[in-house]
């Protein structure tokens, strides 16, 4: 990681001087934690008998068959405890609380699942936590409100601006500003000031670091693509990292093309020329935004990808051709959610079928010989409403009218 939290020309910290101690401490910390084996090991024990890690790499025989293209494998990171990815990056930073002696913590959150991540890590650690998430994710992620708050977590519904994550994370910036000395910011994915993008990185890299090691065993070779949705850009950076120096394996990060590019509503910052380079929340990278620097509305079926920056770092290798990004509409996705449940059984997150759309695209144009990796970076439970609206499911449909006028009678 490059030198002040620099990748290129994006990232940085662009904080309130009241806050410089607090991330002097935490660099400090985190230095000193990559560079004792200890940590490490108790982190990798953890994973392992805490979030059932390593996860495995499943050969995906009926799609592949399906498509007639390349082999697919699927990275299974929807097995971890509390159902996707964040739990690599929560974990890690809950040993970092305990290094540094703090009470509290607090996070933001988008679909939920890194909420539901920390509010379960607070339980382990026995430490207070709040979690800010934008009333409209409240709304359309209930089931993991409900979690965080059975945990013990406080959730707060943020009602400021469009009401979405990056609200939520202004909201949990302004929390630690006045309750520094006693709370860490988990933030959850690889944005925000440095040292947070090489941290989140460093944690959920040990996704890559299995995925490495299990496509070589199982299918005897490096993949040809692997592909990952990208948010803020955590699982794909953690995918991505152990591959950044194979250069015969080709790295596919997929964002949000919501109701197509086309339309403007979407959240493609790198997959699109509607962004721009800017700085915003504490760091320099390409945000969605107006000519005015105004941020500007964004629009996923997918609660986690609807951020309206991006990784410094997933800048940074765009600019250096590292890194090829491409969007998938709501409705691909929907289909390519679909397709996975009947053809393989797998119920991948709306946020990670982002990463499907575009495999299932792509595998016919390769030959058989070829292997590609797909990160399901969690699982699609959580998205039930959503998707059973997609879908205009009668019996759910039904299901909800009976429960509502069950609680009418009540
Ligand atoms: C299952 C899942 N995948 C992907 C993401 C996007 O985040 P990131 O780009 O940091 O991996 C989220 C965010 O909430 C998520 O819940």
């Amino acid at each position: 990681m490059r030198e002040r939290g620099y990748y290129g020309d994006f990232g940085g910290a662009y904080i309130p001087e009241i806050l410089v101690p607090t991330f002097d401490e935490l660099t400090e910390a985190f230095a000193a934690a990559q560079a004792d084996p200890d940590f490490l090991r108790e982190y990798e024990a953890l994973m392992a008998n805490y979030s059932g890690r390593p996860t495995p790499l499943t050969y995906a025989e009926n799609l592949t068959r399906h498509f007639g293209g390349a082999r697919i494998y699927v990275k299974r990171e929807d097995l971890n405890h509390t159902g996707a990815h964040k739990a690599n990056n929560v974990m890690g930073q809950g040993l970092l609380v305990k290094r540094m002696g703090k009470q509290r913590v607090i996070a933001e959150t988008g679909a939920g699942q890194h909420g539901v991540a920390t509010a379960t890590m607070a339980a382990r650690f026995g430490l207070e936590c709040t979690v800010y998430m934008g009333e409209v994710d409240v709304a359309r992620q209930r089931p993991n409100v409900f979690w965080m708050e059975q945990l013990g977590a406080e959730v707060v519904p943020v009602t400021d601006g469009t009401r979405i994550l990056k609200d939520a994370i202004n909201e949990a910036f302004r929390d630690w500003v006045t309750n520094m000395d006693t709370t860490h910011y988990v933030l959850g994915t690889a944005c925000g000031p440095h040292p947070f993008p090489a941290m989140v990185t460093w944690f959920q890299s040990i996704v890559g670091r299995e995925a490495r090691r299990q496509v070589l065993e199982e299918a005897g070779r490096l993949p040809k693509r692997i592909y990952a949705c990208v948010g803020g850009g955590s699982n794909a950076l953690g995918i991505f990292s152990a591959f950044l120096e194979d250069a015969g394996v080709e790295l596919v990060g997929v964002e949000a093309g919501g109701h197509g590019l086309e339309t403007g509503e979407h959240a493609a910052r790198l997959a699109s020329d509607d962004a721009s380079v800017g700085v915003a929340q504490g760091y320099k990278t390409f945000f969605l935004q107006d000519a005015d620097g105004q941020m500007r509305e964004t629009h996923s079926v997918a609660a986690g990808l609807d951020y309206v920056g991006v990784s410094p770092i997933l800048s940074h290798l765009r600019e250096t051709g590292r890194v090829r990004f491409e969007a998938a509409t709501d409705k691909q996705v929907v289909d390519a959610m679909t397709l996975t449940l009947r053809k393989e059984g797998l119920i991948p997150a709306l946020e990670s079928a982002h990463a499907f759309v575009r495999a299932f695209e792509e595998a016919p144009t390769l030959s058989s010989d070829d292997v590609i990796v797909i990160n399901q970076s969690g699982r699609g439970d959580k998205d039930i409403f959503t998707v059973a609206d997609a879908l205009d499911d009668p019996g759910w449909r039904e299901f909800v009218r009976q429960k509502a006028a069950e609680y009418d009678d009540a």
